[in-house]
């Protein structure tokens, strides 16, 4: 894995020293292109010393150098495309300006212009300027370019204020440049269904009642679990997309076809997400010649088996169940109605407006929606959306809490054992409750571990 580590100008600048260090750990190759405010906050020598390459720091640094192994001052384009992934942390509020307006006036944002890779941003700053309607319109920019932001948390800021804009964890932006490669394999061993696209109820042999539904998101998803390590069943629709490699790929026409697909493969899935926009009616009679146009004609139409429904009502236990809501109001609480009458895991809903996001467009915004959550996904490629979910569907697979014996004293040292084993069973076990639990037998104490 190539990673090129931009630094820009911020408190932050001294943090990416410990990015560097996380991406390394996975094994990256790290470069890293400073610019000339970042270098107000950091050496360059400190990244030198780390990567074990020069750092780049201008445009001009070796243009007439005997030394330079690239000539004639073209060492942005050589590292664009020598590079996998470009992560900017810190971001400043000046860089995210400069990359969504196609300014380049240095190493980093001539360097942004010219690479294909992927490329993600981690802002770091002052609230005000976080909030400020430019950057917020920047960025908004850049996500729908494809842009992966890595969004600030809140806190003390090095201002002195409080609120968004501390740069987020170095591990969680290291997380995010290896999701971007295609490098987590945190869905391994999970055997996933996906259904995807709309579906077709046949009228005569030339018509039918569909929807306008591309099958993107649901590709995207199947894309998104097979390359971090899932194996994937996609039942589709009828859709223009070439379904993703490594997939099995099971093609239906109509909602029954998919109900038989679906209650087929779901006995060997762990994980079942439900993104196709099922017809929720069929003509009851289907005419074996095309129809005639005779006048004005009434369609009977019957109710199709609701699939997520059967689903839920077959599941074993363990599986997970993720359906999908397309609203074109109340959003919220329709999708709430729907997590509770289909009895989903969670349901990602999404409000259909017709303007060009969500259904057949490449991007989507959507509510990751749990009976204790609802999460907000904003605005992004249904690829990084796919992502999205995934982190959000793993978050469901952690126990919520657990219990931990330590025996009958009040033992400080059995407690932090205790804690300690829970830990490293891989639950966040950083506050405990005691519970002391008397029985006949006596009393023993027991951790809740959340
Ligand atoms: N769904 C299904 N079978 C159907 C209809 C829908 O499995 N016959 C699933 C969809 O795949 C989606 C979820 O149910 O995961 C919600 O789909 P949606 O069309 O939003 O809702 P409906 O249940 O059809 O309800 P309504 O159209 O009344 O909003």
């Amino acid at each position: 894995m190539r990673v090129t580590v931009g630094v820009s100008g911020g408190i932050a600048a001294y943090k990416a020293a410990e990015l560097v260090r996380a991406l390394q750990k996975q094994g990256a190759e790290v470069h890293v292109v400073m610019t000339a405010a970042a270098q107000k906050f950091i050496q360059p020598l400190t990244f030198a010393s780390l990567t074990g390459h020069q750092v780049l720091t201008s445009l001009w640094d070796d243009y007439w150098s005997a030394e330079t192994t690239d000539q004639n001052g073209i060492q942005h384009i050589s590292e664009a495309q020598w590079t996998e992934a470009l992560v900017v942390a810190p971001a400043t509020a000046n860089i995210l300006a400069k990359f969504a307006h196609g300014i380049a006036d240095d190493f980093l944002t001539t360097l942004y212009l010219a690479t294909r890779a992927p490329v993600l941003v981690a802002p770091a700053m002052n609230v005000n300027m976080w909030e400020h309607a430019a950057t917020q319109d920047n960025l908004e920019l850049l996500r729908e370019r494809g842009v992966r932001v890595i969004d600030p948390g809140a806190g003390a800021l090095a201002c002195g204020m409080m609120g968004l804009g501390r740069m987020a964890e170095p591990e969680a932006i290291a997380d995010a440049v290896l999701s971007a490669l295609g490098r987590r394999h945190d869905l391994a061993g999970e055997i996933v269904l996906v259904t995807a696209g709309g579906t077709r109820e046949a009228l005569d042999p030339v018509r039918f009642i569909g929807n306008r539904s591309s099958g993107k998101m649901g590709y995207a998803l199947a894309e998104a679990a097979v390359s971090r390590g899932a194996r994937v069943i996609l039942v589709s629709g009828p859709t223009a997309l070439h379904p993703p490699a490594h997939c099995e790929v099971i093609k239906v026409t109509t909602a029954d076809q998919m109900r038989h697909a679906v209650i087929e493969h779901m006995v060997e899935a762990t994980l079942v997400i439900k993104a196709a926009a099922v017809a929720d009616y069929r003509p009851v009679h289907v005419s074996d010649q095309k129809l005639k146009r005779t006048g004005p004609m009434t369609l009977e139409l019957a109710p199709t088996e609701d699939i997520l429904a059967e689903v839920v009502r077959r599941r074993r236990p363990g599986q997970l169940i993720i359906g999908f809501a397309a609203e074109t109001q109340d959003k919220l609480e329709n999708g709430r109605a729907k997590l509770l009458n289909k009895g989903a895991d969670a349901i990602v809903v999404n409000a259909v407006t017709g303007d060009g996001v969500g259904i057949e467009a490449d991007s989507n915004a959507a509510t990751f929606l749990t009976l204790q959550t609802a999460i907000e996904l904003p605005l992004m490629p249904k690829r990084s959306l796919a992502d999205r979910i995934f982190d959000e569907v793993l978050t469901l697979r952690r126990p919520k809490a657990l219990l931990v014996e330590f025996g009958e004293s009040g033992d400080e040292k059995a407690k932090q054992d205790a804690v300690l084993k829970a830990s490293s069973a891989g639950d966040a076990a950083t506050e405990a409750d005691e519970v002391l639990i008397s029985s006949a037998a006596g009393s023993r104490r027991q951790l809740i571990v959340e």
